[in-house]
């Protein structure tokens, strides 16, 4: 059986090729013709290696392809995936266009298919959107009918970026919002192979899912920050606090690591999102404008330990070290290292930069810092370095880059270092909520 996958960004090639380890037939639709190639050569437009080295698989023996004809590839499949991006318009609301486009190529296929194809909802979008937005464009183009003469379901992915293969084949939970009973039943046994909790729901659950789960992970995030930041204050470490936190199963252990705050893709854009959504019905989320005010103001708290520290910071070197939105991926979408280097610079601060993978992306962001190309030309003289990724090398910072700089103060932005080994080694230990001395 054939299932296309329309959008071959993160959730598309991940959603593809776990279709195509699960035995069927994947096409792999966009409309970047770069992104098509680098594809159907085995190579992924992003840094995700276990994902890569199983696309390469698949392409090999065949069974994944890519294409720009989206209208050919969903005449010739039984399942529509819609996985396409769904960026933030500057109002907080998600930007349409590219499913809009999606869409009008499938109902043209829908068109003139004899086939009941089941088109699937994955890109996140905010509730009534599959069935007020999505729906009519299908129906109208293709002059067919959603629920008898083809299928509509919603199915929001979870993954995280890092680990998107393996969350996508062990999903925590696989949520089939349909909008007729047989497009759930055909999308449900698509899935027969994996052997995660299911949920059947409406679309508008489906899609109230996705956005309830990440501004719960977006405020359990803050919630950490703001516990840490008054430990902090406080002459508190937040690490065992908020350990024995999570140790009740009512909360549960994760996501409850404090930082500079939350970035990427997804939970900043889904929180404003969900805001701009519920407004349209009168109703101001307190909570959810506050989460994004926090978290607007968190590497603030980084910033606020340096100068503590070292004291003014104009014409201080300072190196920052991560630039993507967390460690391990080389993702700089609303990475905490852009406001954290502005506030910084605003500072007067002389900032270099350094990030395992991340360097190219982040370079367009701010082109006019300083880059050095290692852990240790990074740290070279500066008076003081604030950790904004937790990659794993930063974990191994010892003597030989502490004793490069010219004060050796570090301000661990995502707690990832171990202070006792930074004290050993001769540094300056501080850490959002990391209140000893
Ligand atoms: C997130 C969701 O986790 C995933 O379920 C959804 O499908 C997409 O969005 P991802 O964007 O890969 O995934 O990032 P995630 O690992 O959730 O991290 C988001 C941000 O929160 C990062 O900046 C990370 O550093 C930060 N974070 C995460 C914390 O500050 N503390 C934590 O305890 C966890």
């Amino acid at each position: 059986m054939r299932i296309c996958v329309i959008g071959a960004g993160f959730v598309g090639l991940a959603t593809g090729v776990t279709f195509g380890k699960l035995g069927y037939e994947v096409v792999c639709c966009d409309i970047d013709k770069g992104r098509v190639k680098s594809v159907n050569s085995g190579t992924l437009p992003f840094y995700e290696p276990p994902l890569e080295k199983e696309l390469r698989i698949l392409v090999k023996k065949g069974s994944l392809a890519a294409t720009v004809d989206t209208v050919a590839a969903v005449k010739a499949s039984k399942f529509a995936f819609v996985c396409v991006q769904t960026p933030s318009l500057p109002s907080g609301r998600i930007d349409l266009r590219p499913a809009k486009t999606a869409c009008g190529s499938i109902a043209k296929a829908l068109k003139y298919s004899r086939d009941y194809i089941v088109v699937v909802m994955k890109s996140t979008v905010v509730p009534s959107t599959t069935d007020l937005f999505i729906r009519p464009i299908l129906e109208k183009g293709s002059g067919k009918t959603a629920g008898r003469d083809f299928g509509l379901c919603m199915n929001p992915e979870f993954l995280q970026e890092g680990s998107a293969l393996k969350d996508s084949m062990e999903p925590t939970r696989i949520i089939i919002g349909s909008l007729d009973r047989r497009s759930g039943d055909m999308l449900e046994s698509l899935y027969a192979k994996i052997k995660s909790p299911r949920l059947r729901t409406d679309l508008r659950s489906a899609e109230m899912i996705k956005y309830a789960s990440n501004t719960f992970l977006a405020t359990k995030i803050s919630y950490s920050n703001e516990v840490a930041n008054m430990c902090v204050r406080l002459g508190i470490d937040s690490e065992p606090v908020l350990k024995a936190v999570g140790m009740d199963p009512r909360v549960g252990p994760l996501f409850l690591k404090p930082g500079v705050g939350f970035g990427g893709s997804c939970l900043p854009k889904d929180v404003r999102a969900l805001k701009d959504r519920v407004r349209l019905e009168g109703y101001e989320s307190r909570m959810l404008s506050t989460l994004l005010k926090m978290n607007d103001e968190q590497p603030r708290e980084a910033i606020r330990l340096l100068e503590n520290a070292i004291g003014d910071l104009g014409n201080k070197r300072i190196a920052v070290l991560g630039l993507a939105f967390k460690g391990g991926v080389d993702d700089v979408r609303e990475t905490r290292a852009v406001p954290l280097i502005t506030g910084l610079l605003a500072k007067r601060a002389r900032v270099v930069a350094y990030d395992p993978m991340a360097m190219q992306n982040f370079i367009r962001l701010m082109p006019t810092i300083e880059y050095a190309s290692s852990v240790s030309e990074c740290m070279k003289g500066a008076d003081g370095c604030i950790i904004q990724a937790d990659w794993p090398q930063f974990r191994k910072l010892g003597k030989k880059e502490i004793s490069l700089m010219r004060a050796p103060v570090i301000v661990d932005g995502r707690r990832c270092l171990d202070p006792a080994t930074i004290k050993r080694a001769g540094g300056k230990y501080l850490g959002i909520g990391y209140g000893l001395q």
